[in-house]
């Protein structure tokens, strides 16, 4: 071998170690980059600031609300807005992960209001879903980053204080999956002005899918990445979290999920068919059990909760008139201490409405 072909042997073999050390996939500690998925907003709304997780947190909230994604939103929604955009979120979810072929069911307060009339609860902040361990697997290896359009027509929230109800949500169409390739160039979402989120609202809402790289390690340890992932509202930045529901190898008939929750095998599975929010959505086999023990027997008997009554010949909870005469009547009783007593104001005012506790209205 010549001094020459040596020197150019060593120089591929460099080259080549180069390239593969390169080529290595870096684990990305970060949810994507808010200029990648960038919508409407110029800046990123996300927490950023100095956080105990020591950059161990793949997804990251809003700085005004942990139910918001910063990179989505500019304001906590008005109530009527949260509960309309909620239910839009699970249709819009459900019926993609039907589509996808993702194994999932709802949970939890989820769950619950499935159990009363099929839609969330007018007072829920939050909705509960949780997939299998196939599942989540599908959708990290083919639909990570994935935005999903829906054709939505006009928000009937319209004037202050009107509560959409069950006939009121309307039929959400379409479902079409754009592939936001690779990320290196951005979404191809067109740069949108604030005023066009109105616009937005009326004619379509996109759904971001995000999958936590952290899903695939199932220790209860990483308790900062408890989520597995993300299905982001792109125009208000609300979002369902995704949890996996995993196998214990060392005891396969207790599954749990990295935010410690744990089932029996047997009381999810097999999975039953049915519909939360006028979409097809399984549940777990022993519903009512998981419901009873996670909220208590009455839960399943109790009609007034949260300031609300459930009526049962249209089979919704309506606000409980007794209940905010109450509550005005003790507002005006505290006001009128207050002024009597004159207690130096140190902090914040005590916010004097407090909803009666679960099971001992009434
Ligand atoms: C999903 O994509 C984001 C953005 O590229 C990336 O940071 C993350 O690691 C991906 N998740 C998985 C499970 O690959
Ligand atoms: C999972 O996360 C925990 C906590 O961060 C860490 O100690 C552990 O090494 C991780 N396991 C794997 C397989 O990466
Ligand atoms: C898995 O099962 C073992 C044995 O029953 C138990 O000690 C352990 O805590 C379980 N792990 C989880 C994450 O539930």
């Amino acid at each position: 071998m010549s001094v020459l072909s040596g020197v150019t042997l060593i120089l591929a073999v460099l080259f080549i170690s180069i390239r593969l050390v390169h080529a290595i996939p870096q684990l990305q500690k970060r949810d994507a980059d808010f200029w990648n998925v960038r919508t409407y907003l110029t800046e990123d709304n996300s927490d950023r600031g100095p956080t105990p997780d020591g950059g161990q947190k793949y997804f990251h909230e809003a700085k005004f609300h942990h139910h918001y994604d910063g990179r989505f939103a500019a304001r906590e929604l008005l109530e009527a807005e949260r509960h309309y955009t909620l239910r839009l979120l699970v249709k819009t979810y459900l019926r993609a992960m039907d589509d996808l072929g993702a194994e999932t069911w709802i949970m939890h307060g989820t769950l619950l209001g499935w159990w009363w009339n099929g839609h969330i609860m007018p007072w829920d902040t939050d909705i509960d879903v949780q997939v299998s361990e196939s599942g989540i697997e599908h959708l990290a290896g083919y639909y990570n980053m994935t935005v999903h359009q829906f054709q939505i027509p006009r928000a009937p929230w319209g004037e202050e204080g009107s509560s959409p109800d069950g006939t009121t949500l309307p039929h959400v169409s379409g479902g079409t999956v754009e592939v936001a390739s690779g990320l290196g160039g951005g979404l191809k979402v067109p740069d949108y002005k604030p005023e066009m989120m109105e616009e937005e609202r009326v004619q379509h809402r996109r759904y971001l899918l995000e999958i936590n790289p952290f899903y695939k390690n199932d220790s209860i340890a990483d308790k900062w990445n408890v989520i597995d992932g993300r299905w982001i509202d792109m125009s208000t930045g609300l979002f369902i979290d995704i949890t996996t529901l995993r196998t214990n190898i060392s005891n396969p008939k207790i599954m749990y999920c990295k935010d410690k929750h744990r089932y029996l095998a047997d009381d999810i599975f097999p999975l039953r068919d049915s519909k939360f929010e006028g979409e097809p959505a399984k549940i777990p086999f022993a519903y009512s059990q998981l419901l009873q023990e996670e909220y208590g027997p009455l839960s399943l008997i109790w009609k007034m909760f949260m300031g609300h009554k459930f009526d049962e010949r249209v089979k919704q909870w309506l606000i409980d008139p007794d209940w905010a005469d109450r509550v005005r009547r003790n507002n005006q009783r505290l006001r009128l201490l207050g002024a009597t007593r004159r207690r130096p104001q140190t902090s914040k005012p005590k916010t004097a409405l407090k909803e009666p506790s679960r099971f001992n209205d009434g």
